[in-house]
């Protein structure tokens, strides 16, 4: 299914109607999410400038991927298909782990830049060290996607053969609240008149993170409910971070949380461990939902110990960044404010999981 998913993607791609006006605010330090601009609520279809352009080299170039670190699930998943897809097309790739650090990274883009490498893929360690990055390369004159943290439009206006590669976060919140919204309660399970709830946040200084925070809690007040946070923590996208602080809260707020909000899979699935030790039910007397659709949260969503996630899609992501870097290798420039291509988030519940599952 996810091979069709990527299949069906392309050819919209190449039709050119994905392309969107990039525009989040990616460079503040550590905001209270609700300051945030919904600039992300659903970017527009706008025609593809690059995608009049069909005579990209087919292969044969090398590529230098840096992924901002190796022991993260989703990117793994995502490093895994951008290798295995330029692999295939003929690419020369080394891909990099940047180990979480942005002096390091820093120091890979610049060894691949003597390297001569024709293109690179990049994953910032740092949204705030986008202007530095693209700085770099393009004093370097090297084509280059940055994919999963997006800098701001202005910020990638200073490079026109700089594209941006992702999903747009504010959509994965709102679907991880309409979960919620689907539940035969719609998350009030004491009914009380008000869903209680944590929110497990990703690494706050991330786009994703921020927007996914605010987004899935929107998505109930819009609905005109009425919502309690009792705790917000951050845990790095990370499971045994989850776990804790899943455990924490259980010990300390109890039955009175009704909904466990988790910026990533990862997280909900530690944060499972800690539901399941509490001795608690999910889907029975509380709610957990994810984001990313991994294989292991797909599983717990179809024994329904999670509520439903929303899938990030890894191979739809790294199809559509090799189908940019393409373009950019073939002449393609691109106008300021036209940087951000997006792929969709697709919400996943018991119903349809099994549409997700290899
Ligand atoms: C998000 C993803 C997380 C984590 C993060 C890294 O899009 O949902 O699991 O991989 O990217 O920046």
């Amino acid at each position: 299914m996810k091979k069709t998913l990527a299949l069906a993607l392309a050819v919209v791609m190449s039709l050119g109607l994905l392309a969107g006006c990039g525009g989040n605010n990616g460079n503040s330090s550590n905001p209270p999410a609700a300051s945030n601009p919904p600039a992300a609520s659903n970017p527009p279809a706008a025609s593809n400038p690059a995608a009049s352009i069909p005579d990209a080299p087919a292969g044969g170039g090398t590529v230098g991927v840096c992924i901002y670190k190796f022991d993260d699930a989703f990117m793994t998943t995502y490093r895994n298909s951008l290798q295995e897809i330029l692999e295939s097309k003929g690419y020369k790739v080394t891909v990099v782990d940047g180990n979480n650090d942005q002096a390091k990274q820093n120091e890979q883009i610049n060894t691949f830049i003597t390297q001569k490498v024709d293109a690179l893929i990049i994953n910032p360690v740092m949204t705030s060290a986008a202007d530095q990055i693209i700085d770099t390369v393009k004093n370097a004159g090297i084509p280059t996607v940055l994919i999963n943290r997006e800098p701001t439009a202005e910020q990638m206006s200073a490079y026109d053969k700089l594209v941006y590669v992702g999903c747009n976060a504010a959509q994965s919140g709102t679907f991880q609240g309409e979960l919620i919204l689907e539940t035969e309660n719609q998350g009030d399970i004491n009914g009380d008149g008000v869903i209680s709830y944590i929110m497990i946040q990703g690494d706050p200084e991330n786009i994703d993170a921020q927007l996914r925070t605010e987004y899935s809690v929107k998505a109930l007040t819009d609905a005109g409910k009425e919502v309690k946070q009792l705790n917000l923590t951050r845990g790095d996208w990370d499971r045994n971070r989850g776990q804790e602080i899943a455990a924490n809260d259980l010990a300390q707020f109890g039955d009175q949380i009704e909904v466990i909000f988790c910026n990533n899979d990862d997280m909900a699935i530690g944060a499972l461990q800690a539901i399941q030790t509490a001795g608690r039910k999910v889907n029975e007397d509380i709610y957990l939902v994810g984001v990313d659709a991994l294989d292991a949260a797909l599983t717990e969503v179809k024994n329904g110990n999670m509520t439903g996630t929303v899938l990030n899609d890894a191979m739809g992501q790294a199809t559509a960044a090799v189908e940019e870097m393409e373009k950019l290798l073939g002449g393609t420039t691109y106008a300021s404010g036209e940087q951000s291509v997006y792929v969709d988030y697709v919400k996943v519940t018991p119903e349809n999981v099994g549409d997700f599952m290899k």
